[in-house]
């Protein structure tokens, strides 16, 4: 059963140009990345809303960079698993291929996709909150409190916290796609986080075939054309096998 909702979601794609996916935190669980949600979700044991948000920063920015240099370490050595390859492989099969993550792990750049937009900003990349210059940082302890190398001032993670809005071009880049997409893939998220929960609701009016692909079902699932249960470690090779050359 799951292999034909594969096999025909296989086909979709072999007969478009333009694919957007879409991942989320169940993309990189296999690797051993923490999901937010659920059991084992990183919420859990961490209130968010005590942690990424800009008032917390400020009001401690210590604690702050406390969590961020722990997840960074957490995460640095983790490989991307075969789920990532896979949306490798189907990118080089599409015309077109459009990879948006909310992740922030960078498993997607790891693996070697080309240009994710990483709309939720990444772990390897700091701010400067005085001259707002973005640097590279994979340091691991980061010095706590990290200062920046051009004006001295207090560096930040360069990712979106809870409160905070997206970047403008990024959305409409986004959007542009979404608009034009004639599949889409949507894996390993809960669609619990606005505006990429709303992203497959964009491109199936938009007139895109659109297919979740979930270990477990989502509020979302009756949404979609497909809702196909599985991990995506799995899930995604076979679909790249039954895509072909
Ligand atoms: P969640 O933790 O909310 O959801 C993870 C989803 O992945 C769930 O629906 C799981 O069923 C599914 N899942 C887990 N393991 C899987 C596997 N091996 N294969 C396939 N699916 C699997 O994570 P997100 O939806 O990514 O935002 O969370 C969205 C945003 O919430 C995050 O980007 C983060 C957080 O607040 C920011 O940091 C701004």
């Amino acid at each position: 059963m799951e292999n034909e909702a594969i096999r025909q979601l296989a086909e979709q794609i072999k007969t478009s140009s333009r694919v957007v996916a879409l991942t989320g935190a169940g993309i990189s669980q296999e690797s051993g990345v923490p999901t937010f949600r659920g059991k084992d979700g990183l919420w859990q044991n961490f209130r968010a809303e005590e942690l990424a948000t800009p008032d917390a920063f400020n009001r401690d920015p210590v604690l702050v960079w406390q969590w961020y240099d722990w997840r960074r370490g957490l995460i640095k050595p983790l490989k991307p698993n075969s789920g990532h390859h896979a949306l490798v492989n189907l990118e080089k099969r599409v015309q077109y291929f459009t990879l948006v993550t909310q992740n922030v792990d960078g498993l997607h750049r790891a693996a070697g996709s080309e240009n994710p937009i990483e709309m939720h900003g990444t772990l390897w990349r700091v701010r400067c909150l005085e001259c707002k210059k973005i640097f590279e940082n994979r340091d691991v302890p980061i010095k706590i409190l990290p200062k920046c190398e051009a004006c001295g001032g207090l560096l930040r993670p360069h990712v979106v916290w809870f409160g905070e809005s997206l970047d403008e071009k990024i959305l409409h880049t986004i959007y542009t796609h979404l608009q034009r997409a004639q599949v889409m893939l949507i894996v390993g998220t809960s669609g619990a986080v606005q505006p990429a929960a709303s992203f497959g609701i964009v491109a199936k009016r938009a007139g895109a075939f659109v297919a979740e692909l979930n270990r477990s079902n989502t509020p979302q699932s009756p949404l979609f054309d497909l809702s196909i249960q599985g991990k995506a470690g799995e899930l995604l090779p076979q679909l790249v096998e039954h895509v072909g050359r």
